[in-house]
Formats: C-alpha cells, sequence, structure tokens
C-alpha cells in the first residue's frame, strides 16, 4: 500500500476558530477526516500531522522521505518565510501537492509569494477544506499514473 503523507503547519490546529471568511467552519479533525476518506477510496494509505513548530515539521518531511509516497503541503504562514522547508521538501522524490484553505492570491501581497510552489507538482487555493480533498486526490492521481 501506498502512503500519502499530510502536514499542516502553525495555527492549523485552530481551525474552526480562525476568521470563517478565509478558512471555512471545518476543524482540523474535519479536514483529516476527509483526506483519510478520500485516500482510503482511492486505496491509498493516509498519516496527518500537524505541529506549530518548523524544526519538527522539517523532521516530518525528511521522515516522509522514507516512509511516505506523496506529499499535500499546507504549511501555512511558513509558506511565505521559510527556505528551511522548501530545502526539505527538495530532498522529497515523489509528488508534492500545496494546499492552502484560502486564495493567497487574493490576499495580502506577501501571501502570493510561497517558497513551495516552486517545488510543488501542483497548487490548490481558495477551494476551502475541500481543497484538501482535491489535493488528496491529485497526489493519488500523480501516484497512480507512475
Ligand atoms: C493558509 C494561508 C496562509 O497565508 C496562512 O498563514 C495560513 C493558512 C491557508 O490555508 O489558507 O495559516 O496556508
Amino acid at each position: 500500500m501506498t502512503t500519502i503523507a499530510v502536514f499542516n503547519g502553525p495555527n492549523l490546529n485552530m481551525l474552526g476558530k480562525r476568521d470563517p471568511d478565509y478558512y471555512g467552519t471545518e476543524t482540523l479533525h474535519d479536514v483529516e477526516q476527509l483526506c483519510r476518506d478520500t485516500a482510503h477510496e482511492e486505496g491509498h494509505d493516509l498519516v496527518f500531522m500537524q505541529t506549530n513548530h518548523e524544526g519538527v515539521f522539517i523532521d516530518g518531511i525528511h521522515e516522509a522521505t522514507r516512509t511516505a509516497d506523496a506529499i499535500v503541503i499546507n504549511a501555512g504562514a511558513w509558506t511565505h518565510t521559510s527556505i528551511a522547508i522548501h530545502d526539505a521538501l527538495e530532498l522529497f522524490e515523489g509528488p508534492v501537492v500545496e494546499v492552502h484553505l484560502s486564495h493567497i492570491h487574493q490576499r495580502e501581497d506577501f501571501r502570493s509569494h510561497s517558497f513551495i510552489s516552486m517545488i510543488a507538482d501542483a497548487l490548490i487555493c481558495g477551494a476551502g477544506a475541500h481543497g484538501y480533498r482535491l489535493a488528496v486526490l491529485h497526489a493519488a492521481h500523480l501516484l497512480n499514473g507512475r
């Protein structure tokens, strides 16, 4: 069985409490369940993690180079700041799908730049929690096509 790893960065544990206009009303637990159901429908295992600590996030990506076949990543605010996460993702050989709940290109200018997009095979943003389903489906599609 192949494994899709879903990574969530800072403040995403607070989904459900964050501005619903940007992030919807679903909790991270709801998002996890959606990802899990989608991966299982497609015949893949899923691991799901969230952390507010950048080093832990990077360690998780390193571990994924050994244990996962595809990555779905919402790095939250680190998307716009972290060369270290960019460098860690470069070590991962499988498909990478970047996802954001909000439409990062319709918000403040500083959110328009992503250090992850230049590495990701695809970017899904502005589709809310449903975007995670689309991201897992696309990761599965890329895995199935190999
Ligand atoms: C986010 C967008 C980021 O700009 C923001 O810092 C987040 C969440 C999103 O999912 O829309 O924390 O990644």
